[in-house]
């Protein structure tokens, strides 16, 4: 029989019914070590009493109003981001991909207030920025764009952690109004760039009168080891674009936008439904005081060096391994060859990892994984990737 579900994913055979923390559990009761949080959703874990007790409490209250009129858990939300990241203001939405669907329209309209009819985007080699057609258009990765034509234009490409093709692009193009990038790209197999890439990014954006957008829907809310990844580097960007750990779960998206940004959309030019309800913005502001008072950031910064340095150690003899490398808690181990297969192969050894760009796999633990998790996750990952070099 066909499902009645279409068919965008190739799911594994298996289907959870509870969490715990790290932990999750099959319909059989098989437990599993997560070390994936639902691609860097669930950063405090499966069933947070915090996160629960917070929903629980906000639907017994109100669900759903309307912007229409004022939402006070979306008033606190935005208060609270916007002094954890240094932003001036925040448009709340439903996903990543409309929260760069924000930050395109935000760039379009400062090229517009500044007479350029047709302002152009500066976009990166291998970048995910999300599935909706601007978002898709935007991504550097043809096998997504694939049979989607005509994509939507505005958007120039150059290589990642390449400061020399921006400058000599920059040359080339007068329209280009914006530089949309994530801080280190998750999906294209994470790739973390020299140290100093912000800093040169935004020297460039200044000194060319650009706006300065991030995408922090994989590496933001303590993921890297500092709230937001760009933290790292001392800089604040004009725009950052926020959703997955934002709300552990529970659907939300933010834009943050700062200084000559944080004006540009007036009432009518951009809205949301859901976007920004009571509900979701109570669980995230449950994350958020959550993160900050048991210092996760802190916490992935000193558990992601442990789970690297232990594969190092345990794989240390295998030519089949490129590198090893981490930000926090956004880890990869790459591969000389294809390695999608061992993704089913750690299932079966009841472990939940992820391989991205073919040959790299992407490791995101949820941020609460104990000592012995941890001790588990490499003992097992080892296992896994010693087997398959075999
Ligand atoms: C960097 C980045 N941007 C945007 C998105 C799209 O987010 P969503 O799937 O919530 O639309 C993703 C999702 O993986 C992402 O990693």
């Amino acid at each position: 029989m066909t499902s009645p579900i279409m068919s965008t994913y190739a799911r594994l055979p298996v289907t959870f019914t509870r969490g715990q923390g790290a932990w999750l559990w099959d319909q059989n009761d098989k437990r599993y070590l997560d070390a994936l949080s639902g691609i860097a959703v669930c950063n405090l874990g499966h069933a947070h009493p915090r996160i629960h007790e917070a929903i629980s409490k906000q639907s017994a209250q109100l669900l759903h109003t309307s912007n229409l009129y004022g939402i006070q858990a979306q008033q606190q939300l935005a208060g609270k981001l916007v002094e954890a990241s240094a932003m001036d203001n925040v448009f709340f939405c439903n996903s990543g991909a409309e929260a760069n669907e924000a930050a395109i329209k935000i760039a379009r309209l400062y090229g517009h207030g500044r007479n350029n009819a047709r302002p152009q985007i500066l976009v990166m080699e291998k970048s995910f920025h999300g599935r909706t057609l601007a978002t898709l258009s935007a991504t550097g990765n043809a096998r997504i764009q694939q049979g989607f034509t005509p994509l939507l234009e505005g958007f120039v490409r150059v290589p990642f952690d390449n400061i020399p093709a921006i400058e000599s692009t920059l040359q080339q193009h007068e329209d280009i109004v914006a530089i949309l990038v994530e801080p280190i790209q998750g999906e294209g197999g994470v790739i973390i760039p020299e140290q100093n890439y912000l800093n040169r990014l935004r020297c460039i954006c200044d000194d060319n009168d650009l706006l300065l957008m991030l995408d922090e829907v994989q590496t933001g809310i303590g993921r890297t080891g500092r709230m937001f990844a760009y933290q790292h580097n001392a800089i604040v960007p004009d725009v950052c674009t926020l959703a997955k750990a934002l709300g552990n779960g529970v659907p939300i998206g933010a834009c943050l936008a700062r200084g000559k940004a944080a004006d540009i959309f007036t009432p009518g030019s951009h809205g949301s439904t859901f976007g920004g309800n009571p509900l979701a913005c109570s669980a995230a502001l449950a994350v958020l005081e959550t993160l900050e008072g048991d210092r996760l950031p802190a916490q992935a910064e000193e558990k992601g060096q442990a789970i690297c340095s232990g594969l190092g150690q345990r794989l240390q003899d295998n030519t089949a391994i490129v590198d090893i490398r981490h930000k926090g808690m956004m880890l990869a181990i790459e591969m000389q060859q294809p390695c999608t297969e061992l993704v089913g192969k750690a299932l079966e050894h009841g472990l939940l990892i992820n391989v991205t760009a073919e040959n790299t796999i992407r490791l995101l633990p949820p941020l609460v994984i104990d000592h012995q998790q941890i001790d588990l996750l490499i003992e097992t990952l080892a296992t896994v990737i010693q087997e398959h070099s075999e």
